[in-house]
């Protein structure tokens, strides 16, 4: 198995979190971790985000610090800097792949064609995020994929929520879903941690 298999093959849920600030994010990762999740995405999608992912390392808040929204290669050396344990982004380029390489940032790329998937593999990788998983008829894709890619192990993301996330993990070639339905604007905003602890208990028991 991959090292990045390795990290995250106990994770199962990955909350995509959009860092509105740096308290906001460290209220977030404190309210996954006593919601029972171990993994966090912090996406590159406001000015904060990068003090963020620093201050959430920084805090010693025991959880997967990850990446997210990596849409070139321009962060990947702040982001090898700051030491994330993974970095996920939306798709996949040869420029972002050789920065992943050369960095040894663990890049989770997204994919949504076999092409995709075949330009990761030519660089090694094992896993890949599918986006956007459900308006692509991902679950359908995956069970294809599991022909000619039988190795490859996925974590679908976009348009997974509570309705359709079990259905994803079921499938065998699926080791994680990720999603933003963990993380509602308007509780965070409010900084209703209880209530994001308690998505992530509900999400997490209709896996069981
Ligand atoms: C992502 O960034 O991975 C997706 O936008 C998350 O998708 P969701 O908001 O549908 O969960």
């Amino acid at each position: 198995m991959s090292p990045l298999y390795n990290t995250l093959q106990h994770t199962r849920l990955m909350p995509v979190v959009t860092p509105y600030s740096v308290e906001a994010t460290l209220g977030i990762a404190r309210a996954l971790v006593e919601g029972g999740i171990n993994a966090i995405e912090i996406t590159l999608r406001t000015p904060a985000a990068l003090d963020a992912i620093r201050e959430v390392k920084a805090s010693g808040i025991d959880i997967l610090l990850g990446v997210g929204t990596l849409t070139s290669a321009r962060n990947v050396q702040a982001i090898a800097d700051i030491g994330v344990d993974f970095a996920i982004s939306p798709g996949v380029t040869e420029n972002l792949l050789r920065a992943g390489r050369d960095t040894g940032v663990q890049l989770l790329p997204g994919v949504g064609s076999a092409s995709e998937l075949m330009l990761g593999m030519e660089y090694g990788l094992t896993e890949f995020k599918l986006f956007p998983a459900d308006t692509i008829n991902g679950y359908e894709l995956l069970k294809a994929f599991g022909g000619p890619f039988g190795d490859i192990r996925f974590c679908p993301t976009g348009g997974i929520g509570p309705a359709n996330l079990k259905k994803y993990m079921d499938l065998p070639n699926v080791f994680c879903v990720g999603g933003s339905w963990m993380v509602p604007k308007g509780a965070v905003l409010a900084g209703e941690w209880e209530k994001v602890s308690q998505i992530c208990r509900d999400s997490l028991a209709l896996l069981s």
